[in-house]
């Protein structure tokens, strides 16, 4: 064999073998290889590739994030015209529905199929000769984006179909035995030439959450839902951006289909497409009844919140697909299928009065005061009316039966008035005229920006803002003030004896000892022993270092986990006041929005050398950029807090009381090497001698971090006495194991 030949096979193997360890890892959930491993056939494919350009074919696993950004998305047309689906919230309409097709096709015996309506955005996939040519958005129903790039990306999305004597289904063993395509009849199955295989795109539950996070503390805008992150994420227009998105697809359908030995039923062609490599429906029922097609609707109802995407119905369609022709078409549906969707959880009470709130922004919502019903788990009393503009739109009154709805995680809120039940006293609600036209709190001027619905408390020394930002300030994670919680926040601002959260310094045990808590009538004294327990509190957080006081500060778009990366590179806040990393972060960014490349890559050089940058080093990735400790709205946002007269009182008071927070950056200078920089540790069980704190406490000393959950990233799971599901993970990764004797080792250096 010559060298090219040598390359070639081998090339297919590696090209194989991670086929495989995507599929079971992204499509199966069940890791077969651990990931330094992965990595390795992964260099060595990209290796033979550089050698021997011609082996990068569009399959290959190295193809999945490549390419340049686009210009824009090419319109494609789909080869079949992508339908919408009828939909009802009513059983009895499912019911009309059954009776409905049975009319059509009166002497057939009907069975019907029940998937999840999955959350997401439908797409088209074009497989040529089991290769992955086109993939493209919905869009019009006849045309859409082609978005093959972005697409690509997902790694649960095969670039070319599983070779059907293989193994791959991930169906049930039940459900591979008793169909065509069962392991013995695999072998005789042709695969269609041409197949369009239709889908759904979503953003995980877990991995939106993980991303929102990541976003607010990027300062960043984040995302409604799911489904519009997912939306979003497959509009970039650079593929390298989509891949960071967590993204997955599963697929239910087909569109055109070209030669090849095709099944009949939906239910086979599931069991097609997972044999294929493609992720399908975890749950999936055939009724041959409409009573089992109603009790199905309603056993998927109960399972669905479990489900890692969002759902909002159930999909009915008729299995068999010959009967599906017979059955027919409207101009925009299909007669042989419908969605039921299931309701949000609602409940009705009574609205008996709106209250209004002001936040630490002096943002002034309007709360609806109920009488309290059970919904979705918990006792609701109070629920949010938005804004002004909300309520006239739905002519809520107070005294009115209202719609309350819970959905997912969110707060809370009133959906609509129940007017048969609105009673003659019912009173409309005008905003301006129920707070008097002044904060509710402090009676201090409130306006409305014409171009925005919130109204807002003009008084930056409103007492409901001063209370708000004293309670952050207080918190544990910032100076952790315990006694200064929630009652006495509001009592010593009421008092007067503090006007911001500086003022906490000036208070004596003799102003806090005497202090009510209480009423006139059933007073409650904080007492001397708690006074004196407080005033300790406060002064023993001016020896807090810098992170907390950054976080402390409540500047806009600074987080915990930013408050301690900017920490870490400043040595105390006037230098993070008028910080040249920040400011060079902003010029950064600025300058590569402007394409201004020589002046950005100026500035990446900086930033990397000064370690407040490293270059980004994706796998297959050649962009040039650099990834900031902080992002760039954070930087600003910090650099414009402090050279506001507000920001620059508070350097003034914090210097004349003493307080002169230390960076981490001199502890970091000491220690010289930081050979966890870089490194993920995950803590599981109980150590012998180390408390989690001081592990935890070493690490970060030493420039690792520590992280709650093990995943692919992680370097090292420290494992104690009775360590529980993380080392089973880390296990199933193959992720490295470490006990408190190796880690102490560890940390000699
Ligand atoms: S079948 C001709 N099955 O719902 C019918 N659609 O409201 C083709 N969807 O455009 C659709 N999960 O984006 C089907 N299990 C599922 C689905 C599903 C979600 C979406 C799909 C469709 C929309 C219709």
């Amino acid at each position: 064999m010559t060298r090219a030949e040598e390359a070639k096979a081998r090339h297919h193997q590696l090209a194989t073998q991670l086929r495989q360890h995507d599929h079971a890892y992204y499509v199966m959930a069940r890791p077969s290889i651990s990931d330094p491993e992965y990595d390795r056939l992964y260099r060595e494919l990209l290796d033979l590739e550089k050698e021997f350009p011609e082996l990068v074919t569009p399959d290959s696993p190295s193809q999945r994030v490549g390419g340049e950004p686009l210009k824009n998305f090419k319109q494609v047309r789909h080869l079949m015209p992508m339908m919408s689906l009828d939909n009802t919230y009513s059983q009895q309409e499912v019911r009309d529905f059954v009776t409905r097709v049975q009319k059509i096709v009166p002497n057939e015996k009907l069975e019907w199929s029940v998937e999840p309506k999955v959350d997401g955005v439908a797409m088209n996939l074009r497989y040529e000769n089991g290769f992955l040519t086109v993939a493209a958005t919905r869009g019009d129903g006849t045309t859409g984006d082609d978005i093959t790039s972005n697409l690509k990306t997902i790694r649960s999305v095969p670039l070319k179909f599983h070779d059907l004597a293989g193994t791959h289904s991930n169906r049930s063993a039940k459900h591979a035995e008793s169909d065509l395509f069962g392991s013995e009849k695999q072998a005789a199955t042709r695969v269609p030439t041409l197949l369009e295989v239709r889908g759904e795109v979503f953003m995980t539950l877990a991995g939106f959450k993980k991303m929102n996070e990541a976003r607010v503390a990027e300062g960043e805008e984040i995302f409604a839902n799911p489904r519009n992150a997912a939306a979003g994420s497959l509009k970039q227009l650079d593929p390298r951006l989509a891949a960071r998105r967590p993204l997955d697809a599963i697929f239910y359908g087909v569109g055109r289909v070209e030669d090849g030995d095709v099944p009949q039923t939906h239910e086979e062609w599931l069991e097609l497409l997972s044999a294929l490599g493609f992720k399908t429906p975890e749950w999936f029922r055939v009724c041959d009844s409409t009573d089992a097609l109603i009790a199905a609707i309603d056993e998927l109802d109960k399972v669905r919140r479990s489900f890692k995407y969002e759902t909002d119905g159930a999909v009915i369609k008729l299995n068999n697909f010959p009967l599906r022709e017979k059955v027919g078409y409207t101009s925009k549906a299909p007669r042989w299928a419908m969605a039921y969707k299931y309701a949000a959880e609602q409940a009705q009470t009574k609205l008996h009065n709106i209250t209004v709130q002001v936040g630490r922004t002096g943002a002034l919502t309007p709360v609806a005061e109920l009488e309290p019903v059970f919904l979705a788990g918990s006792t609701i009393a109070r629920a949010t009316l938005h804004n002004e503009d909300e309520i006239k739109r739905k002519d809520i009154r107070i005294g009115d039966t209202v719609v309350i709805e819970k959905a997912g995680e969110v707060i809370p809120a009133v959906i609509s008035v129940v007017l048969e039940k609105r009673p003659a006293t019912a009173q409309p609600f005008d905003f301006f005229q129920h707070v008097h036209g002044k904060c509710p709190v402090c009676g201090g001027m409130i306006r409305r920006d014409p171009e925005f619905v919130v109204w807002r408390c003009e008084n930056i020394a409103c007492p409901a803002q001063v209370t708000r930002h004293i309670e952050y300030f207080a918190a544990r994670a910032a100076l952790d003030i315990e006694s200064i919680g929630g009652v006495v926040a509001d009592k010593v601002v009421e008092r007067g004896l503090v006007r911001d959260p500086l003022d906490l310094f000036s208070l004596t045990v003799e102003q806090l000892a005497t202090l009510n808590l209480g009423t006139t009538d059933a007073p409650r004294i904080f007492g001397e022993k708690n006074a004196t327990k407080a005033v300790q509190a406060i002064e023993r957080a001016k020896t807090f270092p810098l992170s907390r006081w950054l976080f402390a500060l409540a500047i806009p778009e600074v987080g915990k986990t930013t408050a301690a990366d900017v920490a870490k590179f400043h040595d105390d806040l006037t230098e993070a006041a008028q910080s040249p990393l920040l400011a060079d972060v902003v010029a950064y960014h600025d300058a590569r929005e402007k394409k201004l490349k020589p002046e950005a890559e100026a500035i990446a050089e900086r930033l990397v050398a000064s370690g407040f940058a490293h270059r980004s080093k994706r796998k297959n990735e050649k962009d040039e950029g650099i990834v900031t400790e902080v992002g760039p709205v954070v930087a600003q946002s910090i650099l414009e807090y402090f050279a506001a007269d507000a920001g620059k009182k508070v350097l003034q008071r914090l210097d004349e009381l003493g307080i002169h927070p230390k960076g981490e950056k001199s502890a970091k200078k000491d220690l010289g090497a930081q050979p966890f920089a870089g490194k993920t540790f995950v803590l599981t069980g109980t150590l012998p001698t180390l408390s989690r704190d001081d592990a935890g406490a070493k690490i970060q000393a030493l420039g690792g971090h520590v992280s709650s959950s093990v995943s692919k990233n992680t370097s090292y799971v420290l494992a104690g006495a009775e360590a529980g599901s993380k080392l089973e993970k880390a296990e199933a990764l193959g992720v490295k194991v470490i006990d408190e004797a190796d880690f102490l080792k560890m940390c000699e250096v």
